[in-house]
């Protein structure tokens, strides 16, 4: 069944793991992919993987963000899904008690504002076009199962969840 024909997605961090395999699938499913990364060779690998499109952006970088929708209204002049779904878990992101400030300021940069960059470049498209939108911040860890023991990493995630 071809659930997503007609669809336009755009996946951030579409160059693997969670990312790669949802763009794989949802072009199994019909949808024109957009796969955006900062990894050039592994955003053209899925993009070509899926039929689709591949768009450089660093998420951090709100102007770049912008112009990730400008483009992908430009080309396929619609936006359905949104699947914010780039994020890192460097080693230093661990105990509270050794993790720098840096790692910390990262993860929340990477995690968490560019799931609010995402969103407020990506719904007023949404919008005006109507039919309702689907913006999700990114996969979060099972509810079920025990946070892992890191620090910056939860609380980044629980900023997502609302
Ligand atoms: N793998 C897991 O078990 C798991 C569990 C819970 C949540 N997550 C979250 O799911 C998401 C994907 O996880 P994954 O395991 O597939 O990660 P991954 O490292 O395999 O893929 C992440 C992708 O995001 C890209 N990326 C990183 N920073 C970026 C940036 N600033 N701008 C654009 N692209 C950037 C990377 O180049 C990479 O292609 C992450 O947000 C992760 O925190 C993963």
């Amino acid at each position: 069944m071809q659930r997503f024909e007609g669809r336009v997605a755009v996946i951030t961090g579409a160059g693997s793991g969670i990312g790669r395999a949802t763009a794989l699938r949802l072009a199994e499913e019909g949808a024109s992919v957009v796969a955006v990364d900062l990894d050039q060779a592994a955003g053209e690998r899925v993009a070509k993987e899926s039929g689709g499109l591949f768009v450089a952006a660093d998420v951090t970088d709100e102007a770049a963000v912008e112009r990730v929708y400008a483009e992908v209204k430009a080309v396929y002049g619609r936006i359905d899904v949104a699947f914010n779904n780039a994020g890192i878990s460097p080693p230093e992101d661990d105990s509270i008690l050794e993790t720098g400030l840096d790692a910390w300021r990262r993860v929340q940069e990477v995690n968490l504002t560019s799931v609010y960059l995402c969103c407020r470049h990506v719904l007023p498209y949404m919008r005006e076009q109507g039919g309702g939108p689907s913006s999700t911040p990114r996969r979060s860890w099972p509810p079920w199962a025990p946070p892992p023991p890191r620090s910056p990493t939860p609380p980044a995630r629980a900023g997502c969840s609302r």
